[in-house]
């Protein structure tokens, strides 16, 4: 059995190596704010309740982004395609590129998808809760489409995979 020692060294960079030995998805949360398709890629994406609807992300403290995003009536949520890994760099990346060559809709009220996605989510924000360096941002569901059959995109060990089916 492992043994814990104590008064271990959390440091950040340990922290994220451990945190990344745990597989995810990656999803897109995105709206239009100001007239401009704006959003990031998000790991921390997870379902949290089926009544009400929720799904839950977390977004660190220092995004430029949240914002901006959380000004907007609606977010959308994308679940990535296994084929987005470049497109995922570039939702992480200079925010005036993030949506550069990339295939979107936006709702009437502002909600951003991404066509090529798993699955789409139309959102508003049901409560945020300070948690350490970051906020958890719970989202209620208000329309959800899956229609693409396919695989997701994997995040693991800070890089990208597939599924092994
Ligand atoms: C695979 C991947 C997953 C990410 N997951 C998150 C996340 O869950 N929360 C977060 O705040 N940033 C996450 N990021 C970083 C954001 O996409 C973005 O780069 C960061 O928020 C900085 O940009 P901003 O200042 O515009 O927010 C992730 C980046 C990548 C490449």
């Amino acid at each position: 059995m492992t043994e814990f020692s104590t008064n271990q060294d959390l440091d950040p960079a340990k922290l994220r190596n451990a945190f990344g030995v745990f597989p995810t998805g990656v999803v897109a949360v995105a709206a239009e704010v100001d007239g401009s398709p704006t959003g990031l890629a998000a790991s921390s994406f997870t379902s949290v309740s089926l009544d009400p609807p929720l799904v839950s992300f977390s977004v660190a403290n220092t995004s430029k982004t949240w914002p901006d995003l959380r000004r907007a009536k609606h977010l959308g949520v994308t679940i990535l395609a296994d084929h987005h890994g470049e497109v995922c760099r570039q939702l992480a990346g200079p925010v005036e590129r993030r949506f550069d060559g990339v295939a979107i809709k936006a709702s009437d009220d502002g909600a951003v998808t991404l066509d090529e996605g798993l699955a789409q989510f139309d959102t508003t924000i049901y409560r945020e809760v300070e948690a350490g360096d970051h906020i958890i941002v719970l989202l209620e569901l208000h329309a959800v489409e899956h229609p693409q059959a396919g695989n997701p995109l994997i995040f693991h060990r800070s890089g990208f995979g597939k599924l092994a089916v």
